[in-house]
């Protein structure tokens, strides 16, 4: 019994440090300039975490220019908020 516990509150220790230690800001190389990307801001302002993480929070193995392109600048165009322009999220 003991032993079971044990692993329980090592996996919720972990969970919940890899929930802590996202960056708030997380900076995504691209060859065009680099993307500052506000994780926090949009975890505040949106509050759903699907949006972005369907399969759940960590690392987004579909992460690239086609996902990217259609993610976060489908949603500024839909929502009408947050930079469309390619200079407006790739910065030098
Ligand atoms: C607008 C999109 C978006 C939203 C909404 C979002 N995230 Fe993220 N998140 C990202 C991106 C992009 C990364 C970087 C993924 C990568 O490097 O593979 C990331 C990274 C993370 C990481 C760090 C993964 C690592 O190991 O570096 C965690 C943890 C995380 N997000 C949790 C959350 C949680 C919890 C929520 C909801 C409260 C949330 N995210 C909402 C886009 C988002
Ligand atoms: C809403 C923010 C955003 C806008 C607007 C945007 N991009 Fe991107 N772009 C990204 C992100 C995020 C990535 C993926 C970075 C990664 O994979 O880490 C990316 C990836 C890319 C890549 C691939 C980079 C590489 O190293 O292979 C190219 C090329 C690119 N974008 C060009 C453009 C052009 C041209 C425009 C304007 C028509 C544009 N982007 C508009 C966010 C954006
Ligand atoms: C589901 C909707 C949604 C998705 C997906 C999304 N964004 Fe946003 N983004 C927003 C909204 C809404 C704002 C405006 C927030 C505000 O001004 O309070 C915004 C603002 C921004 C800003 C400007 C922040 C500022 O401080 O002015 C950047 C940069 C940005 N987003 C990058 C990204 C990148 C990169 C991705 C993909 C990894 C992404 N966004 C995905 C909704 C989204």
């Amino acid at each position: 019994m003991k032993k079971i516990s044990a692993v329980v509150a090592m996996l919720a220790v972990t969970a919940f440090a890899g929930a802590a230690f996202a960056a708030d800001v997380i900076e995504l190389p691209a060859s065009m300039g680099k993307v500052s990307f506000p994780h926090k801001k949009h975890q505040e302002t949106l509050k759903d975490c699907k949006k972005c993480h369907e399969k759940g929070p960590g690392k987004i193995a579909e992460l690239g220019k086609d996902w990217a392109h259609k993610t976060c600048k489908g949603c500024h165009a839909e929502m009408k908020k947050g930079p469309v322009g390619c200079k407006d999220c790739h910065k030098k």
